[in-house]
């Protein structure tokens, strides 16, 4: 049989997303009733690249090609529904279309014909299409705090991902960072739920409503990013409370905007592994959130839970409790008794084919939506890949509005009636430390491979920190002394003996971390490395002026050391165009913009956060490094005459606008952020010291004053109450941006 969908593969259907909701429907009922029990558990599957690929699952042959034996046997005999990843490193476009023009080949001829869902990790541009435009990784994307740029720039990742023949993206990251040590910090949008909601369904949009679209994942639902050890999938405890204050409202405000899928969180909770929490899956996701879409587990997450979590007796007891708990597909990924087992517990009773109906209805819905049923799940014709310089242009902006100048106190040595930022005059620089020449220090994780750390695999041609430097400021003026991550006290010493404040302006010292993600990236201790300290020290004794700019993806302390910098740079994960943008910002080309999307704590034991509680004030209990929203621009703004124009009482429900005045102290137009808190004085659960409870971009010009205003729904500012529902109880609330206070009185009933 050629395959149900043949006939759509050559153009004949029923115009998807334009089409009323019952003829989709009425489509996917058609096509599931002609399923079996055994194709019903194929598309309900999902296996990796490399169970189609010549070699071994982990050990693909170079160069990576498909199997056909593999193929016939994956797509045809288990009727697999859903491929994702590359087999180890990024390919080019034709490679890509290669791979996805041949699997969905064999996919149109197994008796379903139903075409295959791929799914990739594209989560800052297209991570594993090489040559492509790759951007800041979430936590910068956050610091930039404009939601329009971010949603422009999933919209032109959207553009590469499918034209490189896939329509899934595992992304974005909607876990709210609330721990310096947990090695996914990076990839989230920072430790404020409002902001994660806020980046989270622009990022959505973008990738769901442009020009091309492609389905977005929410991960990792939900309460993955707070374990109690600080290490990858490892334990947490997070009571219901604080479930729904803090991590929960990212996805449904995602859910709400209409994300297409979900991924489980691979952790525990409470002593619950997610893939087995029916009450999360199931009554929350669906039944409170209203979620509708497909609902995929993590990397081979089922089968832990009867290997690792040891919550279930072999892996059908697993696949029963999964299924159960509400999971739709598992990306299993590197076995193929997932399927075979699942239709053999429908046939037993243990699952009722119903609940697979539900399950694969979703999987087809998805399908439907991305237009799979039209197209085949064919690449569209190469000629057609989006020309990268219409893209790079938003990667290259998200990079510069990321960078967050942290500290510029110093003065130059030789000019010292300048500021040490920007870096002014004619003197020479040294530029030092293990983050400065390296391109995969910029881009972080998922580029070009997993751990992003193999550079045979980064764009072509795009610059380090210190080529950018160079072609800034002129090859003459800089001297690069290169160092790797492991570098001792000798290359210090040589660092050191020549340098003197007499032959050098000032030391750009990289700092940071090099590539890492989930258990690769667990740590002992998030203090910075010892070596880039004594680095520091080292710099600091001979007088020449130090700026220190730090690449990396989670906040490591530094206290010792940093006083002894005079200025201060929090670079993230920028990504390709990461170098030209702290090169604009060292030099002034660029007036920087960032604001800290998190709180740097000051100690490696003392990670609190903006909406920290009042007792955790006591003493120096909140004495960070930075507070969250940090960020000078080299024009200082001064904010004054807070004002509630909506005078001092509000009623239920009515929306309260703030009035601030910025005047630009400085010569330069800048972009200030401003961020409003709110402050519940008394309530029936200990409040927060601070809540972000809006925020709004203005650009000042040198030397002007403006005034902004904006608006905060007094529905916003509930919590969680004794009884784990949301409530806004009635009574005074302060106001706070900057120094700047205010105070007014909520009436009404609750
Ligand atoms: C990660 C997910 C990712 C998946 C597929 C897992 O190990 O936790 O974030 O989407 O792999 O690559």
């Amino acid at each position: 049989m050629a395959g149900l969908f043949g006939l759509f593969a050559t153009g004949c259907t029923v115009p998807p997303n334009t089409a009323p909701v019952s003829s989709k429907d009425a489509f996917i009922d058609s096509v599931l009733s002609t399923l079996t029990i055994e194709d019903k558990a194929g598309e309900m599957t999902q296996l990796t690249l490399d169970m189609v690929c010549v070699g071994k699952p982990g050990k693909v042959e170079e160069p990576h090609r498909l199997d056909p034996d593999k193929l016939e046997h994956v797509l045809v005999d288990l009727k697999v529904g859903s491929i994702l990843n590359c087999a180890g490193h990024a390919y080019p476009p034709e490679q890509w279309h290669e791979f996805i023009s041949g699997i969905q080949s064999k996919a149109a001829e197994k008796p379903s014909g139903i075409p295959v869902l791929y799914g990739i990790d594209a989560i800052h541009g297209t991570t594993y299409t090489t040559g492509g435009v790759l951007g800041p990784q979430q936590l910068g994307l956050a610091a930039t705090w404009d939601t329009t740029l971010v949603r422009k720039f999933a919209e032109n990742a959207a553009q590469e991902v499918l034209a490189s023949g896939i329509p899934w993206n595992f992304s974005p990251v909607l876990d709210v960072a609330r721990d310096a040590r947990w090695p996914r910090f990076w990839e989230t949008f920072g430790e404020a739920p409002k902001l994660v909601s806020d980046m989270g369904v622009s990022m959505v949009k973008g990738y769901q409503e442009g020009p091309s679209p492609i389905a977005a994942c929410l991960k990792h639902y939900v309460g993955y990013s707070r374990p109690l050890s600080g290490k990858d999938r490892t334990p947490a405890w997070i009571p219901e409370r604080q479930l729904r204050e803090i991590f929960l409202p990212p996805f449904a405000a995602a859910v709400k905007a209409g994300a297409a899928t979900v991924m489980v969180n691979s952790g525990e909770t409470n002593g619950i592994p997610v893939h087995a929490d029916r009450h999360i899956l199931t009554d929350i996701l669906r039944d409170e959130l209203g979620f509708k879409g497909l609902v995929v587990s993590d990397w081979e997450d089922i089968r832990y839970l009867f290997k690792r979590h040891m919550v279930a007796t072999d892996y059908k007891d697993a696949i029963e409790m999964a299924i159960h708990a509400g999971i739709d597909m598992s990306m299993v990924p590197t076995d193929t008794l997932f399927p075979v087992l699942l239709a053999e517990l429908v046939h037993e009773g243990r699952i009722a084919e119903s609940r697979i109906d539900e399950s694969v209805r979703r999987i087809l819905g998805v399908k439907y939506d991305r237009s799979l049923f039209e197209t085949g799940g064919m690449p569209p014709a190469l000629v057609d890949y989006p020309d990268k310089v219409r893209l790079e242009g938003t990667a290259a902006r998200a990079a510069l509005e990321s960078i967050t100048l942290l500290k510029n106190e110093g003065q130059h040595a030789i000019y010292p009636d300048q500021p040490i930022l920007p870096i002014g005059g004619s003197g020479r620089i040294l530029v030092t430390g293990p983050t400065a020449n390296s391109l995969n220090a910029l881009n972080g994780g998922w580029t070009g491979t997993w751990q992003g750390r193999n550079p045979k695999y980064n764009t072509p041609g795009r610059p380090t920190a210190v080529e950018s430097i160079r072609a800034v400021f002129g090859e003459d003026r800089i001297a690069l002394a290169e160092l790797d991550m492991e570098f001792g006290q000798a290359d210090i010493d040589a660092i050191v003996r020549s340098l003197s404040p007499r032959t050098t302006q000032c030391a750009v010292v990289f700092l940071g971390e090099m590539p890492y993600t989930e258990f690769m990236g667990n740590v002992e201790t998030i203090e910075l490395f010892q070596n880039q300290q004594d680095l520091v020290r080292a710099i600091h004794a001979t007088g020449v002026p130090i700026i220190g700019v730090y690449v990396g993806g989670r906040p490591r302390t530094h206290h010792h050391i940093e006083p002894l910098m005079d200025a201060f740079i929090m670079a993230y994960l920028p990504g390709d165009y990461g170098a030209r943008a702290i090169a604009d910002v060292l030099s002034g080309d660029f007036n920087p913009s960032g604001r800290l999307p998190f709180t740097w704590p000051r100690h490696p034991s003392s990670h609190l956060t903006h909406d920290c509680k009042h007792t955790e004030l006591n003493g120096d209990g909140f004495n960070p490094q930075y507070t969250f929203g940090s960020g000078l621009s080299y024009s200082p703004v001064q904010t004054t005459e807070l004002k509630i124009l909506t005078g001092e009482t509000a009623n239920m429900g009515d929306t309260i606008t703030v009035e601030v005045t910025l005047e630009n102290k400085g010569i330069r137009s800048t972009t200030e952020t401003v961020i409003l808190y709110s402050q519940d004085r008394v309530a029936s659960i200990t409040p927060s010291v601070d809540e972000l409870a809006a925020y709004k971009q203005v650009v000042v010009p040198g030397g002007a004053t403006t005034t902004v205003s904006l608006d905060v729904s007094t529905r916003e500012l509930g919590l969680i109450g004794r009884d784990n529902a949301y409530r806004i109880e009635p009574g005074t609330f302060g106001l706070r941006v900057k120094d700047q206070t205010a105070e007014f009185e909520l009436i009404g009933p609750q």
